[in-house]
């Protein structure tokens, strides 16, 4: 296992994206574009083979043809932390770029989750930047065909975020769409992954990729969910896959977070069966604690038992504290994180001689740039935080101010994803490669600073208050514990109703 965890992949002293790079793969042209703000996208280790490929030249909007120039700037992280080496800018050549595009032309992919926002995403690029591509079957939960064509339409073909793919066909989008991407009724909670079995024969005849997006995301969902839906889910979708006869490549979408609490910099290693965080810190004390191997059939068995023994009322709350406990009994802060780490031990147990990939972002945020800057669907992890202190609501936060958020934006992760993919499909060659997507060594978001933006953003464009009147925000109060920002909370909260006793009886005496 090498030491590199995280890659900036740097032009000059611009950075770029593999987005960038391709783009520029069109033609036997690079487009050459400077832009305003240094972006980073944070490659693992083996996606820099690919990019060592390339040639991209950073100066203002000019077309210039192939052969060019580039560098591309690799850091090699130690086990401490410390940057180790950085590897001086080389200069290549390159004539066809990565050849993700071209790898992909004609490729039949079957992605789930592909309702939800990550997968979305994806679909939007291979449709957008591969339009030859050959289909996409998306499966998701409905109650028959027609239900899961209403869903394709509504939630994917027909949405914002396809805009740029109903500009490129213009009137004949619908059918591009159509044509390119086929609603499959099914669930990967159940056997089969709920298929009808004679599209499940074909799909086993002509699917070359499959994407497992699918999950359950609520932290403190109930455990026997969690478990059905984020662990045995992947195992059942990895299977269909090994099923496949034309099979490249089985990409399974996890969280960085499956790491749990562990600090510094984390390998990409897969988690075995057995592992588990509490095990391996134990395994560093002095003298060496004995934690047992976590085993995940047991934990399957505790689920059922549990419901079993739980009267109809109360099973969902006693599910909910199961999984909590039984993920903190194993070093995991929650389900979702416990449930997502034991599904890498079952693929890498059971996934035999299939090249798999397993993803690891850091929380998701809005698109960077494609296809839209800022694309986000509904309101996730940070933004309730952010709209509350726009709206006023929220003055506090506690944070350590030199922490660091680690968020990247979708598109990033969709790059990566579909980088990685090509990479091990066109290798073919068995084995289990982690890739973590995140941003806190090569771009880290420290809270100091993403307040600090937040306070610029709403001073220049704040919300308004039911009057028309802006609304002024005041700098976050950061607090070093949980217990001085509740007493913060309190105290706003009786000096707001306070200000409104007020306010309503100045009202009345002025009626009167
Ligand atoms: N969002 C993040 O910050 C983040 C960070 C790291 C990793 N991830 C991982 O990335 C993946 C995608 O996340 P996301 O943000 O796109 O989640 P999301 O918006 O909640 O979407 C989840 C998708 O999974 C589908 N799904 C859930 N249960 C299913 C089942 N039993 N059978 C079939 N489909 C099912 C949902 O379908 P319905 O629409 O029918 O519910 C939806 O399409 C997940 O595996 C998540 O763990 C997410």
């Amino acid at each position: 296992m090498s030491s590199l965890f995280l890659h900036r992949v740097s032009f000059a002293s611009k950075e770029k994206t593999i987005d960038d790079l391709l783009e520029n793969k069109k033609s036997n042209m690079v487009k050459l574009c400077c832009r305003k703000y240094s972006s980073n996208a944070t490659i693992s280790n083996e996606l820099s083979s690919h990019l060592s490929e390339l040639t991209v030249l950073p100066t203002m909007s000019k077309r210039i043809p192939l052969p060019a120039l580039t560098s591309v700037g690799i850091k090699e992280v130690a086990l401490n932390g410390k940057v180790k080496e950085e590897m001086k800018p080389k200069e290549m050549v390159f004539s066809d770029g990565i050849g993700i595009v071209r790898f992909l032309r004609g490729k039949v992919f079957l992605i789930t989750g592909a309702t939800g926002f990550l997968a979305k995403v994806l679909i939007e690029k291979i449709l957008r930047t591969v339009p030859d591509v050959g289909k996409i079957y998306v499966l998701m939960k409905a109650k028959d065909k027609e239900v899961a064509m209403e869903r394709l339409k509504k939630e994917i073909i027909n949405t914002e975020l396809f805009k740029r793919v109903h500009q490129s066909h213009g009137k004949s989008h619908q059918a591009f769409m159509l044509n390119k991407l086929v609603a499959v009724v099914g669930n990967v909670c159940e056997s089969n992954l709920g298929m009808e079995v004679d599209l499940a024969d074909s799909l086993v005849n002509e699917v070359d990729i499959v994407v497992n997006s699918a999950g359950n995301t609520t932290f403190d969902e109930r455990f026997d969910v969690s478990l059905s839906t984020n662990t045995l889910g992947p195992c059942r979708v990895l299977s269909f896959a090994k099923k496949c006869k034309k099979l490249l490549v089985f990409v399974h979408v996890s969280t960085a977070y499956a790491n749990g609490e562990r600090q510094g910099v984390i390998l990409e290693k897969p988690f075995s069966i057995g592992d588990s965080i509490a095990r391996e810190k134990a395994s560093l004390e002095c003298p060496v604690r004995f934690i047992p191997p976590l085993d995940v059939d047991a934990e399957l068995k505790r689920a059922l038992d549990t419901m079993d023994d739980s009267q109809a009322d109360i099973v969902s709350h006693k599910m909910k504290e199961l999984g909590l406990e039984r993920a903190r009994n194993y070093g995991w802060q929650d389900t979702y994180v416990f449930s997502k780490a034991m599904a890498e031990m079952m693929i890498d147990s059971q996934r035999e001689d299939i090249p798999v990939v397993i993803i690891r972002p850091s929380v998701i945020v809005g698109t960077y740039k494609e296809p839209i800057p800022g694309w986000i669907e509904g309101i996730r992890m940070m933004d309730p935080v952010i709209l509350s202190y726009g709206k006023g609501e929220l003055t506090g936060f506690p944070s350590d101010p030199k922490g660091v958020l680690d968020t990247v934006p979708a598109d990033m992760v969709v790059n990566a994803i579909l980088a990685a993919t090509v990479k091990h499909a066109s290798m073919r060659k068995p084995g289990l490669s982690i890739y973590q997507i995140a941003s806190s060594v090569a771009n880290p978001l420290v809270f100091e600073d993403l307040f600090s933006y937040l306070f610029q953003y709403f001073c220049s464009s704040p919300y308004m208050d039911l009057n028309r009147r802006p609304i002024n925000v005041q700098r976050m109060k950061v607090f070093n514990s949980i217990d001085d920002f509740n007493t913060h909370i309190q105290t706003e909260a009786v000096q707001k109703s306070e200000d409104s006793k007020g306010r309503m009886s100045r009202r009345r005496i002025k009626d009167h």
